[in-house]
């Protein structure tokens, strides 16, 4: 048969082949190709269960199994003959197994439908991208508790509103992200766990009168359980709805550590040098050494957020159950899950290749009226003030020492006494950075003893 003419899948009923455009934008095969492996695998557990349950014969299933080798070598060779004529790729597949082996090819397709085949594809794909994102996630929070292990006593600012707040660790701020990024594996963990269903069997919707052991194929191909409802297994993206929803969580923690390593590694800041590997030049000014892959990773969320609004908008309003509307699912999914691997990547290398400047953070870190809040603390703790006048006369040594040029440590004691008569000499024990972060020893808070445990608990959690 032509396929020009009739395609030889469906072209049954049909008297003339379709308009080159139509063609054009029916095929997904220029980018469901992608899923070959996963069709082969999933054609491969369904020719063994409709043997098994006797709906065709051993030495058939045995040919497609095998037949379907050859093509996966073929494909993986790249010498497969894509055809856009065939649509997809589970056409496109199928047809070659009948160039293969010729007549058992055409039993495969028994007790199952595309609409359910697509739907199982594009779930281990998107299952095995979860996979992947945990692994990066992990090699990610890796390179943090490295970091946040040299540095676990290093000071530097915090900040709000960008603007120095009081000292944190160096090593608490690195375990903040592995914080972040332990809830996005979680998150991808999540959804996996739940989409972890078996579609195939559904049919093309109602299932099937085919005496087809779902259990089987569901175990044989790693899911927990059939899907118990064919018309939501055929119909539902929520499995790369939720998937997305997790990378674009996880690009928009990227996207903010990458800012702050722009910040970081500017001129004015010099907390921290990236390595020459993670760095590009510029072509007309030889100084520079810019942070492109920081860049780069503040900006993936754009596209991440951008597929995971379009997947949305595909699916609302759908009725139920398959419409062709989901082709349009693939795309973007891909598309957004190469990203989000390339983006833990870099991470994951700037982050091992970066130098954290200590004196430079140690210098930031002591300037800004950082331990302010440590000044009115002690004159409550020690002297009995309400914290609200403790802010008052706090304020006031503030602006004293901005206008005498300097930073709180550097009054001296009379000074401190005009604005507070009560105030000692034991107050200066409070305004160095180093027994201001010391001191902060609630859960959670950023005294060294603290972060070395958490860096201990996320090792011990993290294989
Ligand atoms: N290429 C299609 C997709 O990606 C496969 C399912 C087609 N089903 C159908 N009834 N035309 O969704």
């Amino acid at each position: 048969m032509n396929q020009k003419t009739q395609n030889a899948m469906w072209g049954g009923r049909f008297a003339s082949g379709p308009d080159a455009i139509m063609e054009a934008i029916n095929a997904s095969i220029g980018f469901d190709k992608r899923l070959y492996a996963q069709d082969i695998e999933g054609s491969r557990a369904h020719a063994a269960m409709l043997a098994s349950a006797g709906i065709i014969s051993d030495s058939d299933a045995q040919a497609i199994r095998e037949g379907l080798l050859t093509v996966l070598s073929e494909i993986e060779a790249g010498e497969f003959p894509f055809s856009p004529a065939l649509e997809d790729i589970h056409m496109n597949i199928e047809a070659r197994l009948k160039d293969i082996i010729g007549e058992p090819a055409g039993r495969l397709h028994t007790a199952r439908s595309r609409n359910d085949q697509v739907a199982l594809d594009f779930r281990m794909w998107v299952r095995e991208q979860a996979d992947a994102a945990v692994g990066g996630l992990r090699a990610l929070i890796r390179a943090l508790l490295a970091q946040a292990e040299a540095g676990a006593d290093w000071v530097m600012p915090g900040f709000t509103h960008l603007q120095t707040a009081q000292p944190v660790t160096w090593g608490h701020h690195m375990m903040a992200y592995v914080e972040m990024f332990g809830r996005d594996i979680g998150r991808f963990q999540d959804a996996r766990a739940r989409m972890n269903e078996y579609p195939l069997g559904a049919a093309a919707l109602a299932g099937t009168s085919f005496p087809i052991d779902r259990e089987m194929t569901a175990h044989a191909l790693g899911f927990d359980r059939p899907a118990a409802n064919s018309l939501d297994a055929v119909a539902d993206r929520d499995f790369a709805l939720e998937f997305l929803s997790a990378a674009t969580i996880c690009a928009m923690h990227l996207s903010r550590f990458a800012e702050e390593l722009v910040i970081w590694s500017s001129a004015q800041f010099r907390f921290v040098a990236l390595s020459d590997r993670f760095s590009t030049g510029s072509s007309i000014m030889p100084q520079k050494k810019n942070p492109d892959a920081a860049e780069l990773i503040r900006a993936k969320i754009g596209r991440i957020l951008g597929a995971t609004v379009g997947l949305f908008t595909v699916m609302k309003g759908l009725p139920l159950a398959y419409s062709k509307d989901m082709q349009e699912d693939k795309e973007q999914v891909f598309d957004a899950a190469d990203n989000l691997m390339l983006a833990l990547a870099a991470m994951e290398g700037m982050v091992s290749d970066m130098t954290a400047n200590r004196e430079a953070l140690r210098l930031a870190a002591a300037s800004g009226f950082s331990t302010a809040t440590d000044l009115a603390d002690w004159l409550v703790r020690e002297l009995g003030l309400p914290f609200r006048d403790a802010h008052h006369v706090t304020g006031t040594l503030v602006a004293l020492a901005e206008k005498r040029g300097c930073d709180l440590p550097d009054l001296d004691l009379d000074e401190m006494k005009s604005v507070h008569a009560g105030i000692t000499d034991a107050v200066f024990d409070v305004l160095g950075v180093e027994n201001s972060v010391a001191s902060r020893t609630s859960y959670g808070g950023t005294a060294p003893e603290n972060v070395r445990a958490q860096i201990a608990r996320w090792k011990e959690k993290l294989p």
